[in-house]
């Protein structure tokens, strides 16, 4: 296995896959306002679904759209024999919830893998949709080859999105599970004593640089699912520079997990 676990090679291994296949899919985006943040991930999301032959549909909604515009806009998508997925783009105004939206457009057109229903086929070790970012971790794993019977696989990060899901699916009995998964978070004591037994550390809390040498042992294998901006620059959860010393693999920040996951979510599309 090379040293440094790169996302790109990855992602287009999924993309060339994605293009090959038909009919082709519609991914259907509902935006609210223009928060920078969901402006730019809708742009990555236009580039990669270009690559892929993929056609996005946005509904884009002014900031101060009433909560019954945006349930109907959700409805409208369901309804049209167009679109294939929604895709929900926080953030939304506090008067409406993702939650609540994504029970309105159902498990049917849930491409992100949100629902309650999708999560809970995941929690029985039975995924359907798989959310993107624990899909990308999968993802990069079977491309690199990394073995997660029976290692210890320390999860940094509890979150609904990322930590808790990941969690399930490498608990599956699966090539790809079967690990012995611990999963820590801000209330966890002695962190450190936990990080350094790790065969296998992910990282994703949204502190950067927070893991250094420190936490790891030698040989440890790294995924850093952490996006964070430090002096105006993208950094993950791991000190890099440092942690890669002891490392057998890690994955970089920016270039790693992240340049997967918009690849994951629009073969999800696929799988709806
Ligand atoms: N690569 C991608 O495509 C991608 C996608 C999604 C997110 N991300 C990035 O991944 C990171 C995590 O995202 P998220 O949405 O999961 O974040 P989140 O919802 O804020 O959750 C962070 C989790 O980290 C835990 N945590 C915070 N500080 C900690 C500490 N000092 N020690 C141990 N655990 C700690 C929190 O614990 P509590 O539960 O106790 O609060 C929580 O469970 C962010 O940097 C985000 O930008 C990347």
């Amino acid at each position: 296995m090379q040293k440094i676990l790169k996302g790109k090679v990855v992602a287009d291994k999924i993309i060339d896959k994605i293009r090959r296949l038909s009919p082709k899919r519609s991914l259907g985006v509902i935006k609210v306002g223009s928060d920078p943040g969901s402006s730019s991930y809708l742009k990555g999301i236009r580039k990669t679904a270009e690559r892929a032959d993929v056609e996005i549909k946005v509904s884009e909604l002014a900031e101060n759209s009433m909560k019954e515009e945006i349930i109907e806009s959700v409805k409208e998508m369901r309804e049209s024999n167009e679109i294939n997925g929604i895709l929900l783009m926080e953030p939304f105004p506090k008067e409406i919830s993702i939650d609540e939206l994504i029970e309105i457009a159902g498990p049917e057109f849930d491409v992100e893998g949100i629902h309650p229903y999708n999560m809970g086929k995941l929690l029985l070790g039975e995924p359907q949709i798989i959310p993107s970012t624990p899909g990308a971790v999968l993802e990069l794993m079977d491309f690199y080859g990394i073995d997660t019977e029976g290692a210890h696989t320390v999860i940094l990060g509890r979150s609904k999105v990322v930590g808790k899901p990941l969690a399930n699916l490498l608990l599956r009995k699966n090539p790809l599970g079967n690990a012995t998964v611990t999963v820590c978070h801000s209330k966890t004591e002695n962190l450190e004593s936990l990080t350094e037994t790790a065969d296998i550390l992910i990282a994703a809390i949204g502190k950067a640089e927070f893991v250094t040498e420190e936490f790891v042992r030698e040989g440890v294998i790294v995924i850093d699912v952490g996006i964070n901006m430090k002096d105006n620059h993208l950094v993950g959860d791991v000190d890099f520079e440092s942690v890669k010393e002891k490392a057998h693999a890690i994955t970089p920040v920016p270039g790693g997990v992240g340049s997967i996951t918009t690849a994951v979510l629009l073969s999800n599309l696929y799988k709806l």
